[in-house]
């Protein structure tokens, strides 16, 4: 959470700072500054504010700042509320710092060190501004030591000092920070987003290690004072990918952009009509060996969890658990040397499913992690990694990557059914074949979106909304649900169909909107009696059903027919409906749909 950025070199530091921030307001979005160095005067100014970057970019204008060095900050509060004075950067005597993560000692800092006086703000990034400059004696990389070894907690800090005209230094523990040397000088930020237009090569800080930024040159120590040479990774997304392409928000353009993310993101790990993990490095025995698989994951993730949890059950019949990541250490979970943990994440950088798969590393699992980003926190835990092909996510509310992990996750489970022999070779092309018919189906929805849309309408002004669904058909709907409540602000329920009768259906009343799925063959007609039940007491039901099982019920629901695939592929076509249809909630009622109140795409807190 939280966006960082930093450059010094030849250019405009306060139009690429802003224009960066920019491009990591997904971070978080409260308030947002940048501490520019004036070149005439080589004082550090400070501009911030409570809002988003383009109200800072006429603050900026107002007051214009000659520059080519500085650092920029874009908040998700977490010490101190959303007020002009918590925003970063913080200065302190010498030096000035933004920070993302969490300083856990610093209420011990501000006592042990009697720093009450000297602090302006309520956040614990000022404490380590004010402790920097209690040490600050013309050595920063002494200083910056000698602090960081005070600090509990996890933190990307990035700071300026007084004295150091054109230099940026930089020190992490857990949350991220990557690096490029561009065209035109040297940059930093928090994630690739802000890095993409500049470079096409970049490093990720290694942790504890000291990063000092000049205009043409760089340099990292660790905590020893050793040079450490950075592993260089390649930014493979084009420029292009990082735009909104015409549309008005990025999750429509993610939502689009699905046939051929999905499409990507098998397309290599399919030969001869059979799975092949050879180019994932995935070794065979991992997969037949395992006697259990635990899933760990957070949000949209955790629920790619529970749709592959049905799928494992069905076609392996294998024990598998889905975990959220933030509830996984304190909750004792059995883990040997059997287990094999499979990390679910987009950005690679969520903390609580980092911090699941160091614990279950720790305990002898084997781990294993699907992923969208490059050289994220969690590539570097895990034993394996698959990556998805989705390019940049930049909505809040995932879309792209929950059919992309998807796809990785029906291939996984081909390989493992080829491998455990629960398939014969002729089923297992079936079932690819089935998969491959994917982004056609996806499309097809898409083609249809304007009959979502209408529908939208219709649930436009619901304070409550209720989803039911049985087996797979609910696990979308936790997804579905999961994404109308978080664009729309509309409460929102999924409830399994079954359970409705044991509570929930005391609160369907006159005229309360029911999404209903029904994709699943086998339990299409208890489903129908319950879809009957929420009827009967006046709910205003919307049916989505596949096509083939639902032609008959045109006339008695308001009814999106979903492209026919078979039963366990559904989940493709039914996901793309409920996105659009959060979609178009949101943008009909004029909310910014990329940047949902109080919610941020990368959660580096615990
Ligand atoms: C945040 C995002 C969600 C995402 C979740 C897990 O809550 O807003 O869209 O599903 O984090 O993120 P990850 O990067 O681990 O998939």
């Amino acid at each position: 959470m939280c966006g960082i950025v930093g450059y010094t070199g030849a250019k405009a530091a306060g139009e690429l700072l802003l224009g960066s921030l920019e491009l990591l307001e997904h971070r978080g979005y409260d308030s947002v500054g940048i501490a520019c160095r004036d070149s005439e005067t080589d004082e550090i100014c400070i501009q911030k504010c409570v809002g988003r970057v383009r109200d800072l970019k006429m603050v900026c204008e107002a007051n214009p700042v000659h520059s080519t060095c500085g650092i920029g900050h874009t908040r998700w509060a977490t010490h101190g509320g959303v007020y002009e004075k918590n925003a970063h950067p913080h200065q302190c005597g010498k030096v000035t710092i933004v920070h993302n993560g969490i300083v856990e000692n610093y209420r011990e800092l501000i006592e042990d060190y009697n720093l009450q006086g000297v602090l302006r703000s309520e956040t614990d990034t000022e404490v380590v501004a004010a402790l920097m400059d209690v040490y600050y004696e013309g050595d920063a990389e002494t200083t910056i030591k000698k602090v960081v070894r005070k600090l509990r907690g996890t933190f990307a800090l990035v700071m300026m000092f007084e004295d150091k005209p054109g230099v940026i230094y930089a020190i992490r523990n857990v949350s991220p920070i990557v690096v490029a040397k561009c065209e035109d000088g040297m940059m930093l930020a928090s994630d690739l987003t802000a890095l993409g237009n500049f470079t096409k090569e970049y490093f990720v800080m290694p942790e504890y290690s000291i990063l000092k930024l000049e205009p043409n040159t760089m340099s990292i120590k660790d905590m020893d004072g050793n040079e450490v040479e950075p592993e260089m990774l390649k930014l493979d997304w084009k420029v292009s990918e990082l735009g909104k392409n015409g549309y008005p928000f990025y999750m429509e353009k993610e939502i689009m952009e699905q046939p051929n993310a999905f499409y990507e993101t098998i397309k290599t790990r399919i030969d001869k009509g059979l799975p092949n993990l050879l180019g994932d490095g995935v070794p065979d025995s991992l997969l037949t060996d395992c006697k259990r698989i635990c899933i760990v994951a957070c949000g949209t993730a955790m629920h790619v969890g529970l749709v592959t949890q049905a799928l494992v059950k069905s076609v392996l019949q294998m024990h598998i658990d889905v975990e959220l990541a933030s509830e996984y250490m304190y909750s004792d979970p059995v883990i040997d040397q059997d287990t094999l943990v499979i990390a679910v994440s987009q950005s690679g950088e969520t903390v609580d499913t980092l911090e699941a798969v160091k614990y279950a590393k720790a305990r002898g699992a084997k781990c294993m992690a699907v992923l969208n980003v490059r050289g994220s926190s969690i590539s570097r835990v895990c034993d394996y990694v698959l990556y998805t092909e989705a390019g940049p996510e930049i909505a809040v509310a995932s879309t792209k990557a929950y059919t992309t992990q998807l796809a990785v996750m029906f291939m996984l489970i081909a390989k493992m059914a080829q491998l455990r022999g629960v398939m014969t070779e002729e089923e297992v092309k079936t079932y690819i074949a089935e998969l491959q018919k994917v982004p056609e189906k996806m499309k097809a929805i898409l083609d249809r979106r304007s009959e979502i849309h209408v529908i939208a309408k219709e649930v436009l002004e619901s304070k409550d909304l209720f989803m039911i669904g049985r087996g797979m058909d609910y696990s979308i709907l936790l997804e579905g649900s999961l994404k109308l409540k978080e664009v729309s602000y509309i409460h929102s329920e999924a409830y399994a169909s079954g359970e409705l009768k044991h509570g929930p259906i005391a609160l369907i009343t006159e005229g309360i909107p029911v999404v209903a799925l029904v994709t699943q063959r086998k339990i299409m007609s208890k489903e129908l009696s319950n879809i009957k039940e929420v009827k009967a007491r006046g709910a205003n039901v919307v049916l989505f059903i596949k096509e083939e099982l639902g032609a008959q019920l045109k006339e008695d629901y308001n009814v999106v027919m979903l492209p026919n695939l078979e039963d366990k592929f559904m989940v493709f076509p039914a996901v793309v409906a409920l996105q659009l249809l959060a979609y178009y909630v949101s943008s009909d009622k004029g909310f910014d749909v990329d940047k949902p109140r109080n919610l941020a795409k990368v959660v580096t807190v615990e």
